[in-house]
């Protein structure tokens, strides 16, 4: 086995997994005003963009090969209530950057999160009914109103994240009703009630590491592979056009059963709390900073991902041209 791994070029003539910069998403997050963006404490590296930075911003990961981002809205406290209204304000920051990234790069494919938790002061997906728990219809009806106000905005691809059940097809009929057949949906299928999330929940302040929510009654138990299978066979009989593991790294056995079990392609989000851990390591210096980050995207890419949403997603690209 020796002699095909004995130099950098037979190494290179025998690699079966390859990752470039077409394979990346950027996940980027912005936030009312003007000004300067500001840094998320947890995601070293990753800030909240203002309308204008952000469109900086998308040109730099534009021409760095990066075919898609998917944006995340920071909405300020005294906009947020119980019923996330402010969801579907014309005025919300959300819209108004989806313009400003078609606009500066029209290339460039957006993705938008369907979900309230940006929207709800309680930092749930969705709507609470008089028990406190999330409402599965009474939220499928907003998120189609949301999903439709994005897609007016100009976003190409939707991505519900809610894990609210028959979301997928209720979202392409109102998409379709509303003239917007071309709008994709990217269903987060196999989406996991994982503790990797606080650092996201800091960054869009839903919730912290030291109060984290219990999403356990929508998002999928990590114990679970079959029900991950399941998930998608429905997403994909509702209309789903891609669908999503998340998170990646610590669920590659289902990235792999999703791959063998669906034709369509499949994302896989390496989320916040993936990346926090690899900086942090290596601040420690107990871990190096960029083998790990690449390792951990490649056996991603290997596992079975057509498509990797990262915050490395654009220092991992300029390190690759
Ligand atoms: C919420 C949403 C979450 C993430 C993406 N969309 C967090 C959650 O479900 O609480 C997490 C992404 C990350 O951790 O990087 N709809």
């Amino acid at each position: 086995m020796r002699r095909n791994r004995a130099t950098p070029s037979i190494r290179t003539l025998i690699r079966e997994t390859v990752l470039r910069p077409e394979d990346l998403i950027q996940p980027l997050f912005v936030k009312g005003g003007e000004g300067a963006p500001e840094p998320v404490d947890s995601m070293p590296g990753v800030v909240r963009h203002t309308v204008s930075t952000l469109a900086e911003e998308c040109r730099r990961i534009s021409d760095l090969g990066i075919p898609a981002i998917a944006l995340f809205p920071c909405i300020e406290k005294d906009r947020k209530d119980a019923r996330g209204s402010h969801a579907c304000d014309a005025g919300n920051v959300l819209y108004a950057s989806i313009r400003a990234v078609k606009a500066a790069c029209p290339g460039l494919a957006v993705i938008t999160d369907v979900a309230l938790d940006p929207y709800t002061d309680h930092g749930h997906d969705g709507l609470l009914d008089e028990r406190g728990e999330v409402a599965n219809d009474l939220t499928v009806e907003a998120l189609c109103r949301l999903a439709v106000a994005q897609a007016e905005a100009g976003a190409d691809i939707v991505a519900p994240s809610d894990m609210m059940d028959g979301r997928v097809r209720a979202i392409r009929q109102s998409l379709d009703a509303a003239g917007h057949q071309r709008a994709g949906i990217l269903a987060y299928s196999a989406k996991f009630a994982s503790a990797y999330y606080g650092p996201f929940r800091d960054a869009v302040k839903s919730g912290t590491v030291t109060a984290p929510l219990d999403k356990r009654g929508y998002q999928m138990d990590p114990a679970n592979v079959r029900e991950a299978l399941h998930e998608v066979r429905l997403d994909e009989a509702e209309g789903a056009d891609m669908v999503m593991v998340k998170p990646a790294g610590p669920y590659l056995d289902i990235i792999r059963a999703v791959r063998e079990e669906t034709l369509l392609p499949v994302a896989a989000y390496q989320v916040s709390g993936e990346y926090a851990q690899i900086h942090a390591a290596s601040r420690l210096g107990w871990l190096d900073y960029e083998a790990t980050r690449d390792e951990s995207l490649l056996a991603i890419k290997r596992a079975g991902a057509d498509m990797i949403l990262t915050y490395f997603a654009a220092e991992v690209a300029a390190s690759l041209k």
